[in-house]
C-alpha cells in the first residue's frame, strides 16, 4: 500500500536541507530580519564565492538563470534578428530570454547524450547566426572540442547553459569557463538550489561592464515573489513526508491555488509573454541560502554520481534504455527511454513516487506553445522522438540507497 511508503520525489525541491529550512524560517518568522529579505551582503558574498570556485574574474548574481541569460545576451549588443543556435532539447524560458533579447531563436537538434548535435548545427549554421548557447543536459558536458572549433571557425560567441551542470568539469577545467560567458541557475531542482537564483560568470571584461551596466540597472524582486520563495521551504517540508497520505498532497495543492509560492513556470511564459517580476536583483535572504550551501556542493556532486552509478549497474530490463556511462557528468537526474514513460509514470505513482520529466516535449514542458516559440514540428525529428520517451530517476542528496533500491526494482518489473 502507497501510503505506508516513504513518498519519493524526483522533483519537487528535492535538494532541500534542514539548513535551508532553518535560514528560510529565520527570514520568514523573525521580524527584525524582514528588512534583509531583499538588501544585504549577500548577494556579493555570492559572487565572490562564485570568483573564487569557478577561478573567473568576474561573477553576476539575478532573480533567475533565465534573467541571467536575457542579460548574457543583452551584453553582446547584438542586432535584432540575429541568430541565436540553441538546442529544441531544452526549457522554454531560454527560448524567451533570447526573443525577449530581440533575436531569433535556431533550432538544433540533440545526440544520443541529449546535447547539441554537431552534424545538425553544421546545418542551421547561417551566415546570420551570432551566439551559441552549450547545454550540458543533465549534468553531462556537451561535445566542448567539436561545439567550440566550431563556434570559432564561424565567430560564434558562446554561452555555455549550465543550468544543469555546476561543479561538472570537461578535461578538468569547470564548466562554464569554456565560453564567451557561463550561465548558472539556482532554481528549485538544481544541484544548489535556493528556490530561485541565477548567475553570469566571464573572463572578458567588455561583457563584463556591459553585464554590471545591465544589473545596475535592476530593481529589487517585490516583496511578494521574496515572500513566496521563502515560504516554499516551509511548505515543502510539511508536506512531502505526507504526501502519499493524500493530506500532503491536498495540503500542496491547496497552498498552490493560494498562490502561497511561487511556481517554477508561469502560464505566460509559456506562450512567449514576459512576467512582470522578472528581470529583477537577487534577494538577500535567498543568496544567504545559496551561500550556506556551498559547503555541500562536493559531497552533493559525489552522491548523484554514487546513485547514478547504482542505477547504471543495477536496471537490467531490456525495455528500459539506459544512457552511456561516463563519469565525466555529475548525474543531475539519470534519464532513461522507454516506449510509454506515461505508464511507467502511474505504475511508479502507485507506488508512491514521482519520477521526472525532463523533458517531456521539444522545448518543455509539454503545455508550452510551440507555434509561438516559431518551432516547427519535423525541425529537430530526434528531439521530438527523444522528448516521447524520456524519463529521469532522482539522484538528489536526499534519496538514499533503499529508495534508490524500490526504483530499481519498479523498472526492472516493467513490462
Ligand atoms: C537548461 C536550462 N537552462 C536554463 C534554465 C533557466 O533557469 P531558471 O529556472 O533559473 O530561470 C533552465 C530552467 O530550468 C534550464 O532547464
Amino acid at each position: 500500500m502507497k501510503v505506508f511508503k516513504k513518498p519519493i520525489f524526483t522533483g519537487f525541491a528535492p535538494n532541500l536541507t534542514l539548513t535551508d529550512l532553518k535560514l528560510a524560517c529565520v527570514f520568514l518568522f523573525l521580524p527584525w530580519y524582514w528588512p534583509k529579505w531583499r538588501k544585504g551582503e549577500y548577494p556579493a558574498k555570492v559572487e565572490n564565492k562564485l570568483k573564487e570556485y569557478f577561478g573567473v574574474e568576474k561573477a553576476f548574481v539575478f532573480d533567475s538563470g533565465r534573467s541571467a541569460l536575457y542579460f548574457a545576451l543583452k551584453s553582446f549588443n547584438l542586432k535584432e534578428g540575429d541568430e541565436v543556435l540553441i538546442q529544441t532539447f531544452t526549457c522554454v524560458v531560454v527560448v524567451n530570454a533570447i526573443k525577449w533579447a530581440g533575436l531569433k531563436p535556431i533550432y538544433v537538434d540533440i545526440g544520443r547524450d541529449f546535447n547539441l548535435d554537431v552534424e545538425d548545427l553544421r546545418k542551421k549554421n547561417t551566415t546570420k547566426s551570432r551566439v551559441l548557447i552549450i547545454q550540458h543536459t543533465f549534468g553531462k558536458p556537451a561535445d566542448l572540442n567539436k561545439l567550440i572549433s566550431f563556434a570559432k571557425d564561424n565567430n560564434l560567441l558562446i554561452i555555455e547553459d549550465c543550468a544543469h551542470s555546476l561543479g561538472t568539469k570537461f578535461n578538468d577545467q569547470l564548466l562554464g569557463t569554456f565560453g564567451d560567458i557561463g550561465m548558472l541557475s539556482f532554481g528549485s531542482d538544481k544541484v544548489l538550489s535556493c528556490v530561485r537564483g541565477g548567475a553570469l560568470i566571464t573572463n572578458n571584461k567588455n561583457l563584463a561592464a556591459k553585464i554590471k551596466e545591465l544589473q545596475n540597472q535592476l530593481l529589487d524582486s517585490t516583496k511578494l515573489k521574496t515572500f513566496q520563495h521563502l515560504t516554499h521551504y516551509p511548505i515543502f517540508a510539511a508536506t512531502k513526508p505526507i504526501y502519499n497520505w493524500g493530506v500532503g498532497k491536498l495540503m500542496l495543492a491547496l497552498a498552490k491555488k493560494l498562490n502561497l509560492f511561487n511556481k517554477i513556470i508561469y502560464s505566460k511564459e509559456k506562450i512567449g509573454l514576459p512576467v512582470n517580476f522578472y528581470p529583477a536583483k537577487f534577494p538577500n535572504a535567498l543568496a544567504s541560502i545559496l551561500y550556506h550551501k556551498f559547503i555541500i556542493l562536493d559531497e552533493v556532486i559525489k552522491h548523484q554520481q554514487k546513485i547514478a552509478a547504482l542505477y547504471h549497474e543495477s536496471i537490467v530490463n531490456s525495455k528500459i534504455i539506459k544512457p552511456e556511462w561516463t563519469t565525466e557528468s555529475i548525474w543531475l537526474r539519470y534519464t532513461v527511454l522507454v516506449t510509454n514513460p506515461q505508464k511507467l509514470l502511474h505504475l511508479a505513482k502507485r507506488e508512491g513516487i514521482i519520477l521526472g520529466n525532463w523533458y517531456n516535449s521539444p522545448i518543455a514542458p509539454a503545455d508550452v506553445n510551440l507555434k509561438k516559440m516559431d518551432y516547427q514540428i519535423g525541425v529537430c525529428p530526434h528531439d521530438e522522438k527523444i522528448a516521447l520517451r524520456c524519463l529521469n530517476l532522482p539522484t538528489d542528496i536526499n534519496i538514499n540507497e533503499q529508495e534508490v533500491k524500490r526504483i530499481i526494482e519498479l523498472l526492472n518489473k516493467y513490462a
